[in-house]
């Protein structure tokens, strides 16, 4: 399927089936995840791929907040966090950034403050939420983005704590009935003259 039939009919879904992801594909996810690009080649993320029922039932689904049914039903649940602090990011990507990187990060990044650092870090982390989303589409997998989650709650779980967590997203397959999907419910976007121009 080509990029643009994919953005047409990929979709937020609310209500799942009980199939299961095969691990092949949650595998090609994982690696597809790695391969994330960011800026300077930051990769300041960890990906938590929860597979466990009875953890993501028992224990995340209940601090799910507005998703905890979705949470539920989902065949598996990918937990998307960003590293803790800017000293940790420091300390961790003396590694493997660039000379050119870590030079455009002093400059033009940590110069701004503390708040921007915070910043800029969490956006890679979106970076790799949108390469996620269109990923899952392209193998067949349905998927729910979800900030409506309690991210201090996740992180009182996984205690990992060089990581925070942002967000959050279900995956597995629909449930055939679910009112969302486009052929239900046409996807609702601003026309696009307004949100793309032409110079
Ligand atoms: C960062 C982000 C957070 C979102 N959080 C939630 C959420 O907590 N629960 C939910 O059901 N949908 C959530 N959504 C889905 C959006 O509401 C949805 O993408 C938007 O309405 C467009 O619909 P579509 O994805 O079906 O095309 C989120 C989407 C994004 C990108």
């Amino acid at each position: 399927m080509n990029f643009l039939k994919l953005a047409q009919t990929r979709y937020t879904t609310k209500t799942y089936s009980n199939q299961r992801i095969p691990e092949e594909k949650i595998q090609e996810l994982r690696e597809i995840l790695r391969l994330c690009p960011s800026s300077i080649n930051s990769q300041p993320w960890q990906f938590v791929f929860v597979s466990d029922e009875k953890l993501k039932n028992d224990a995340f689904a209940k601090v799910s907040f507005i998703n905890e049914q979705r949470v539920r039903e989902a065949s598996h649940l990918v937990v998307f966090r960003v590293i803790a602090s800017e000293e940790l990011f420091e300390e961790k990507s003396k590694s493997f950034l660039s000379e050119t990187g870590a030079n455009f990060y002093r400059q033009t990044i940590k110069t701004k403050g503390e708040a921007f650092v915070r910043s800029w870090l969490a956006h890679q982390v979106y970076i790799a939420l949108g390469y996620f989303l269109s990923a899952c589409a392209s193998i067949g997998i349905d998927s729910t983005p979800m900030e409506g989650i309690l991210p201090e709650e996740y992180d009182k779980i996984l205690q990992e704590n060089d990581y925070r967590t942002l967000f959050a997203v279900a995956i597995g397959y629909r449930n055939p009935e679910d009112k969302n999907q486009p052929s239900f419910t046409p996807k609702k976007r601003l026309p696009l003259e307004e949100v793309v121009k032409n110079k």
